[in-house]
């Protein structure tokens, strides 16, 4: 601020020194000095100001929005600034300075983590580590069950599958990519081109050898950004509690507040001796980053600032009327009603056998997980009149459309109406078949990947396939490693019988037309080699001929085959001529919201790139008469206790320190905080990512959502959407006290912002 004020006058200053006829002289000294203050600026590292005073912004009006880091200088700035923050756009994200971006992880394509010490410590959630921490677990050493914690780097455990990016730079390429394409033309003419231009610009795009580059659309294609970005493959598991401190209250608590779960688990990113990304090597050392967060042991309390930084998945926010409430009505009971026998079923099991219950934890957790999601979405778009709501502001669009007689809009709504219609059958069959066929009968899953294979050798012959199926046989060694047909037969049988009875008809091969299916499952489960490891070996040894002869006579793949035909040759050809349709007109939708009504703010929706979002801690009102408190303490964990029980007992390590109050120094008034939720709009994707304070300190993890706000992925709602985060101290009772990791503490940095 300071220096801003000096380069302005020293500017003014020059500009009236009379130089006799030297202006050029004088441009000079403007130029040299701008460049001087710039390089200040430049070398300046992220040192948070004080001096940032709240403007007067109606706080109630900001609500939600997932906003990109390079761009939130003007108004998020100062929205940030009326919530509390201390930080500036720049302390953000910076192209030329370390700034808090640098510390922030995409974990593995599907969470987020963060960088929390100078040795490339990641912090991220026990549900994001959970594949990892399974793999290593055997019924020996069940890390799943007793936690994991290395007690230096030579116990850190690699995972040779998994790696993690980083942002390096973000940059908005729009004219680039819509260079070309003009109204008049085509969807598939426009989509050619600009997927030409994509490829052009991740082509052209100023990088480093080791760094990767990608271009991602936004606002439904109004807008373009390339990212440049840095992965890193050799990650270790450094620690991980217990799943009954990390999964806590399991599925009956997902998506519940008030929650009470430790959900968190570290590891550490290795690079090369220079610091870059390599493979996995003995040699590589830990991570040396630009930046990482600063602990706070401060706490939160209602009304605080927190902003969570992160990558988001996947949001539907300007989804049509029409299709919200195809959604409620039709695809999600459909989804919902074979999840839940499958669960069921695999529950009943896994209640019974320990073997069981380890090879379907982590594929049952995620099942549960979007199964109960999409109920409470379904009861939150209800009970806060989404569809009606949206019914109210498309006829305020189209009362201004007609006003101002913009007529590229008029018939938008309309369209929608019909193309929503037109994919109606055809969107419930897809859901059908990939919940079926794909994901939960995992026979039929196996069969899939015999079928993509035979379509490798019709298509590219021999030597594709030969390539194609050593991948499938290491891909299947894994699958069938957690797999077991006393779980599959049963679900099978269930799950083919709705889809016969409940998908539309014109969608279902011959074999799906009969209402009986127990003496086809018993056939398939006693006869098909697809139910063994070794089984599917042996019909995968031979020529490419004779494998393809030998998997279409096994039973368990001719059926399979028949549905996987089906959705191929008609279901997914008609679903996505129909989807680019509504692809188009949602592009226009979008762009004429944001003309129609120019003041109302519009974030674009999530699409697994880097976002950041804001607000406050703050409770809520789930029902009439009821009142969330926003913290919940270790006293609720031992409310939840019940011993021996699989969702909600706890280690007795865990009592003890409980009962001796052992806290250090990480309680609150004699009471050790647990979770706390916010106003932060996040989604699928956010788990994992940082809370950061006003001042980029962390102050916890992010990991879920109450259940009344899950439906913010279509309608966020301030009122009673809510984020859910473990609160940092929790992480760190738990890491010292319990797991007696000091190593790990002794490597953060842990701060002290409101004293
Ligand atoms: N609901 C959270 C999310 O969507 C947490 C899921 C992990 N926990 C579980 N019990 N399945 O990922
Ligand atoms: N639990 C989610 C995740 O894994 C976060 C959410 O959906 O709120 O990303």
């Amino acid at each position: 601020m300071t220096l801003f004020i000096k380069k302005e006058f020293w500017v003014a200053y020059i500009c009236t020194i009379k130089f006799k006829k030297m202006r050029i002289i004088k441009l000079y000294l403007i130029i040299a000095l701008l460049i001087v203050s710039c390089k200040t600026a430049q070398e300046a590292t992220i040192q948070i100001s004080q001096e940032i005073t709240s403007p007067q912004i109606d706080t109630r009006a900001i609500q939600g929005g997932m906003w990109i880091p390079s761009l939130l200088e003007g108004i998020n700035e100062q929205e940030m600034f009326a919530l509390g923050s201390k930080m500036t756009a720049k302390d953000i994200y910076d192209v030329n300075n370390s700034s808090l971006k640098d510390a922030i992880v995409h974990f593995n394509g599907g969470c987020t983590s963060e960088i929390i010490s100078p040795n490339g410590l990641l912090l991220t959630n026990h549900h994001c580590g959970y594949g990892a921490i399974q793999s290593h677990s055997s019924v020996e050493h069940d890390y799943l069950e007793n936690g994991f914690w290395a007690m230096n780097y030579a116990e850190e455990l690699p995972n040779p599958s998994m790696n993690v990016t980083f942002i390096k730079r973000i940059e908005d390429v729009t004219s680039l990519i819509l260079a070309g394409v003009s109204d008049e033309m085509t969807e598939t003419a426009k989509m050619s081109i600009i997927n030409k231009n994509m490829e052009n610009a991740v082509k052209l795009a100023q990088k480093e050898a080791w760094q990767d580059a990608n271009v991602k659309e936004f606002y439904k294609g109004n807008q373009y950004i390339l990212f440049i970005t840095e992965t890193f493959n050799d990650l270790r598991l450094v620690g991980a509690p217990p799943s009954s401190i990390g999964k806590f209250g399991s599925d009956t608590d997902n998506w519940m507040w008030p929650r009470h779960t430790g959900d968190f688990s570290m590891f550490r990113i290795y690079a090369d001796i220079n610091n870059k990304p390599a493979a996995y090597s003995k040699e590589n050392i830990p991570y040396k980053p630009n930046h990482f967060l600063p602990i706070s042991l401060d706490g939160v309390s209602e009304g605080d600032f927190t902003l969570v930084f992160g990558f988001p998945g996947r949001t539907n926010e300007y989804l049509p009327a029409v299709g919200v409430a195809q959604i409620v009505d039709l695809l999600n009971p459909a989804k919902i009603e074979l999840r839940a026998n499958a669960l069921g079923i695999a529950d009943s099991f896994m209640r019974t056998n320990k073997e069981i219950k380890i090879k379907y934890a982590s594929k049952y957790a995620s099942t549960a997980n979007y199964w109960k999601k999409w109920i409470g979405e379904n009861q939150g778009i209800k009970k806060s009149k989404a569809v009606e709501q949206k019914r109210a502001l498309e006829k305020e669009f189209l009362k201004i459309v007609e006003e101002k007689d913009l007529a590229g809009y008029k018939t938008l709504l309309s369209d929608f109406e019909q193309l929503y219609k037109d994919i109606e059958n055809v969107s419930l069959a897809r859901d059908y078949w990939s919940e079926v066929a794909l994901r939960n009968v995992e026979l039929l899953g196996f069969s899939f990947r015999l079928y993509q294979l035979e379509q490798v050798f019709e298509k590219s012959g021999a030597a594709a396939f030969e390539k194609s199926k050593v991948a499938t046989l290491s891909r299947f060694e894994a699958m069938y490693g957690d797999y077991s047909p006393t779980v599959d037969k049963p679900v099978f049988e269930k799950l083919v019988t709705i889809y016969a009875q409940k998908s539309p008809k014109e969608y279902l091969p011959a074999t799906m037309l009969k209402s009986n299916f127990s003496t086809i499952t018993n056939d398939i489960y006693t006869k098909s080699k697809l139910t063994s490891l070794k089984g599917v070996q042996e019909l995968l040894t031979g020529s490419p001929e004779e494998v393809i002869k030998k998997i279409n006579a096994d039973k368990g793949y001719a059926f399979g085959k028949e549905l996987h035909t089906m959705f191929y040759t008609t279901v997914e050809p008609k679903f996505q001529l129909l989807n680019l349709e509504i692809e188009a007109i949602q592009k226009k939708y979008m762009k004429g919201l944001m003309e129609v009504f120019p003041t109302k703010r519009f974030f674009p929706d999530a699409n697994s790139t880097l976002r950041v979002t804001y607000g406050q801690v703050k409770g809520y009102e789930p029902a009439d008469g009821i009142y969330y408190n926003s913290t919940t303490y270790l006293d609720g964990v031992l409310e939840k206790y019940i011993p021996g029980d699989y969702e909600f007992s706890i280690p007795q390590k865990l009592i003890d320190l409980y009962n001796a109050k052992d806290f250090g120094p990480y309680a609150e008034n004699g009471k050790m905080p647990v979770n706390f939720i916010g106003t932060n709009h996040t989604t699928g994707g956010n788990s994992g990512s940082p809370a950061i304070d006003a001042h980029g300190n962390l102050i916890g993890l992010n990991f879920d959502r109450v259940w009344e706000g899950t439906m913010s992925d279509m309608n966020y709602d301030p009122d009673i959407c809510r984020n859910i985060m473990v609160d940092i101290r929790y992480v760190l009772f738990i890491v010292d006290k319990y797991a007696g990791a000091t190593n790990l503490i002794n490597e953060m940095k842990l701060v002290h912002p409101k004293k």
